[in-house]
């Protein structure tokens, strides 16, 4: 086990310091530490009068780290909140010890609390941090941030390299929060924020010099959200898929989730004052997501192409994979299930769930019993076994589904030709059959779950054993 004490005497520094994200090295050779401390902040969201207090780590929002591919790094989260929290890290291939799921993976944080997440990030791109447990309260407050992954194949690539995290508030005009979660909104598409953002303000106007390369690392950290994206003004293209490399696509109708991410890759017009637009095409007016302005001294022409070095994940080898399917349910009662809530009436948050159940995969709601009795896996799988999972959507809303602790290909949907992608977070429309393929990484328990946070919550929630 680490030694917790040597290493805080070791921080004693950085634990002096204020309550900021920082980077302090702390051991010898490259291992770096940023300490997380999750309190309170308050901020004036757009259309507000007054400031809202939110759930942050460090002082500001949103937290930004920004790491370096196979690097290990210290991460130690303080608890200054008034719940109990944990560090989930999204997409991040590593050890499951690292995981941050409570009850799972390790034990609560509680109040005034802390733990030391410590991890090499084996893959670069864009990837982002939130809690795993009253998520809809905690999230619904900000608690998230970017971890970007770096990596020395990318240096000098763009001349401009932006974050855009995407979140929706439930706020009133006066700064106070409206309810998390509400039964109608959990039982269907999600409940949704009554204020939009990005980096917690109106879409930010980003000067740029004509001629730059650009690249947008676009994050939707809302909790029920879906975007279509759309840009104007310049040939707009898609280079990742929730950080990883793709082939460049254009960024047109490309549907983004709760939890997906997009890096965007642009060259800006030559001529001075003109203007790019991305934005979230989904509604009756385009929402605008960011304006770049071409401005100051061109940049000369740079004909490498506009994409990232190619993503090095464990290929899946389809020839020899085995198949399981995940059926996405509405309305299952399991009368085992409600026998047994009846008789424990115990806080839901020892199983980190809200209570109700709305939804189920294969016919399980997350948990069916406590956290000793969780339900069987999903799956059970092979470290370094290929597995094409069918994912088919028997609701009638569309699901973003996550699988921790690995990065799949998404190769196959039943509304016909895929874009065959990299992700770790896949949108299954109704009535969607969509196959996903991956190789089983480290042994552990990996969450699967709908990442509507709300859904996730009442019962859309189960994990693949890899052992
Ligand atoms: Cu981003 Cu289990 O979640
Ligand atoms: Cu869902």
């Amino acid at each position: 086990m680490f030694s917790r004490r040597e290493f805080l005497a070791g921080l004693a520094g950085a634990a002096m310091a204020p309550n900021l994200l920082q980077s302090k090295p702390v051991l010898a050779g490259t291992t770096d530490t940023f300490v997380l401390d999750a309190g309170e902040t308050s901020l004036t969201l757009p259309g507000c009068q007054n400031p809202t207090t939110l759930w942050t780590y460090g002082n500001s929002w949103p937290a930004e780290i920004r790491v370096k591919r196979g690097e290990t790094v210290n991460f130690l989260l303080r608890n200054h909140l008034k719940d109990h929290t944990a560090i989930h890290w999204h997409g991040l291939r590593i050890p499951n010890s690292m995981d941050g799921v409570p009850y799972v993976t390790q034990a609560p944080v509680k109040t005034g609390e802390e733990f030391l997440y410590t991890f090499a990030a084996p893959d670069p791109g864009t990837f982002f941090f939130h809690p795993h447990c009253n998520t809809v309260e905690a999230l619904g407050r900000g608690l998230a941030g970017a971890i970007i992954v770096e990596d020395p194949r990318e240096e000098g690539l763009f001349d401009l390299d932006r974050t855009l995290v995407v979140k929706d508030w439930r706020v009133a005009g006066d700064g106070t929060y409206l309810s998390f979660m509400t039964d109608r909104g959990a039982a269907r598409a999600g409940t949704f924020g009554t204020r939009r953002s990005i980096n917690g303000a109106a879409a930010p106007v980003i000067a740029a010099p004509p001629g730059a390369r650009v690249r947008l690392r676009l994050l939707n950290v809302d909790v029920s959200r879906i975007m279509t994206l759309g840009a104007t003004g310049a040939e707009v293209n898609i280079v990742a898929t929730d950080g990883n490399a793709c082939p460049p696509f254009a960024i047109e109708d490309w549907r983004l989730g709760p939890a997906m991410r997009v890096d965007l890759a642009l060259v800006m017009p030559s001529k001075p004052g003109a203007r790019v637009e991305i934005q979230d095409v989904w509604g009756q007016e385009p929402f605008l997501l960011a304006r770049l302005v071409a401005q100051g001294a061109a940049k000369t022409a740079d004909r490498r192409p506009l994409a990232l070095p190619t993503a090095e994940l464990p290929l899946p080898d389809l020839k020899s994979a085995e198949t399981f399917s995940l059926s996405l349910q509405a309305g299952v009662s399991d009368p085992t299930l409600d026998a047994w809530l009846k008789e424990n009436r115990f806080g839901d948050d020892a199983l980190c769930r809200a209570g109700k159940l709305f939804w189920a995969i294969n016919n399980k709601a997350w948990p069916a019993m406590d956290m000793d009795k969780r339900p069987p896996p999903l799956a059970e799988l092979k470290p370094g076994r290929t597995y094409v999972a069918e994912i088919a959507n028997h609701t009638q809303h569309p699901h973003p589904i996550h699988l921790h602790g690995h990065t799949f290909q998404v190769i196959a949907s039943s509304r016909g030709p895929t874009r065959n992608h990299w992700a770790d977070t896949v949108l299954v429309a109704p009535d969607e059959r969509v196959k996903i393929a991956f190789v089983a990484g480290e042994p552990g328990d990996w969450m699967l779950h709908c990442h509507i946070i709300e859904h996730q919550e009442t019962g859309m929630m189960g994990y693949v054993r890899v052992a």
